[in-house]
């Protein structure tokens, strides 16, 4: 039998549920932002993500999945979001619009990782990227709109940790710094971190294997090497965070895997007892060179992506329930096939009157018919015979209350609307 690529799956069923009622929600509360929806294509360049993620990270040197088309394009599965958007930024000339823009995506990425619980290699992100604005005041709402997400859904054990990564000059002395340090212990560190000292030995305190080395734990501190402007604009960040009323910390071990951030970086952590290793939940920073370094004027920006597999396993865990059952209205079967033309025409009408509504296509029994009609959780019932059509009277069942109405089929559409109407309302 064929099956499913490894670390991929389907979504159906609740999983279905779950996605769309997630996507309703983005929409509402991105809609409050006044943030904008995007598409990008699932493949891209593979320069964009080399050059946008960083050749020297996990994401593009083990994790991509790149293909050649048949006109010998080099191209890959897009591994995160925001390589794309800012492409598209650029290449769309949104840059000479009214900034700053808020912009949000959900959908797929690729990552050929060991796929594990929370860990796939096609899995799907929910993402805000804002351009145009270097104030830390963006940094801060953008943290915001994840704290809000996860209050709306009633998730509470999550932690956010922040961190600052500062501007360019920052970042420069304190790669110096990590390079003084690290020289006389490199051969104790694992092979990654070895060659992560030689291209960017700021990624040796984001490895998995030495994190609990003393080594690391008595590296040096990014927040010791911060210029003037890089304290003011992180301080400023937890200063509007104070004022959100939103809890953080510190924490100087986020550096994020990819290469573009400056100054603030953030990962929400969910803290719920028995979640598994794969705990970030959203994370996200700011990236103030990205823009030019892919193409584009100077234009700032900063954003978070946030794993929808992980979230609904934290909702799982603590026993939220976000599947939004969605049951026709009606269902509607024939007395025997010669209704079929019947059914299919009243069912059309509702519909088109905003009804949900199935039909029998199969010309099943009575028996299989009401069978069906509970298992879809069918509210209410008409069943088309000879008799209805010639009277044109149709006898309506509530299937939960079993109660039965005579109703003439000009005026269907007001009896449902009165009766769905005031059960919305109960
Ligand atoms: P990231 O940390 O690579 O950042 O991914 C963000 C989130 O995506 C993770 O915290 C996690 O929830 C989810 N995620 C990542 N890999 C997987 C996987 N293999 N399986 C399931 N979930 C996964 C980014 O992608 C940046 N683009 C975030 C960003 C946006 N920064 C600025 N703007």
């Amino acid at each position: 039998m064929l099956q499913k690529p490894k670390g991929t799956y389907d979504i159906y069923g609740d999983k279905t549920l779950e996605m769309l009622y997630f996507r309703k929600l983005a929409e509402v509360l991105m809609d409050k932002y006044n943030a904008k929806y995007f598409e990008t294509p699932i493949f891209e360049s593979s320069e964009l993500f080399h050059r946008g993620v960083g050749e020297t990270t996990d994401i593009v040197s083990k994790e991509t999945y790149d293909f050649k088309d048949r006109g010998n394009r080099n191209l890959t599965l897009r591994p995160e979001g925001t390589a794309g958007i800012v492409r598209s930024f650029i290449e769309n000339k949104l840059y000479a619009e009214s900034l700053p823009l808020k912009i949000w995506y959900l959908g797929p990425m690729f990552r050929y990782e060991r796929p594990q619980a929370g860990r796939y290699r096609e899995f799907y992100q929910f993402g805000v990227e804002a351009f145009g604005s270097n104030d830390p005041i963006m940094d801060a709402e953008v943290i915001g709109i994840v704290v809000n997400l996860f209050k709306i859904l009633g998730l509470k054990g999550v932690s956010v940790n922040i961190n600052t990564l500062g501007d360019k000059e920052s970042r420069e002395n304190y790669r110096k710094a990590l390079v003084k340090y690290f020289k006389p212990y490199l051969k104790d560190l694992c092979d990654d971190c070895q060659r992560r000292y030689e291209k960017n030995p700021l990624r040796i305190l984001d490895c998995k294997i030495d994190s609990d080395n003393e080594i690391m734990k008595k590296a040096p501190k990014m927040i010791d090497y911060l210029n003037e402007i890089s304290k003011k604009h992180f301080d400023k960040v937890k200063e509007y965070l104070d004022v959100m009323g939103i809890d953080y910390k510190v924490n100087s071990n986020i550096v994020r895997g990819l290469d573009y951030y400056t100054h603030t970086v953030f990962e929400v952590q969910a803290d719920i007892k028995g979640f598994g290793a794969q705990n970030t939940l959203a994370a996200g920073g700011r990236y103030d060179h990205l823009v030019e370094f892919i193409g584009g004027p100077s234009v700032p920006g900063v954003g978070f992506a946030l794993g929808l597999e992980r979230l609904f396993l934290a909702l799982q865990a603590e026993n939220i329930d976000i599947k939004e059952k969605i049951c026709p209205d009606v269902y509607i079967f024939g007395t025997d096939i010669e209704q079929k033309g019947n059914v299919l025409s009243l069912a059309n009408d509702l519909r088109m009157a905003g009804f949900n509504v199935d039909i029998d296509y199969n010309g099943k029994s009575f028996k299989s018919n009401f069978k069906y009609a509970d298992k879809i959780g069918a509210k209410y019932i008409i069943i088309i015979g000879e008799e209805e059509v010639k009277t044109r009277v149709l006898t309506i069942k509530n299937n939960i209350t079993k109660e039965e109405y005579k109703i003439e089929l000009d005026v269907v559409i007001n009896f449902l609307d009165e009766k769905l109407g005031e059960e919305d309302e109960d």
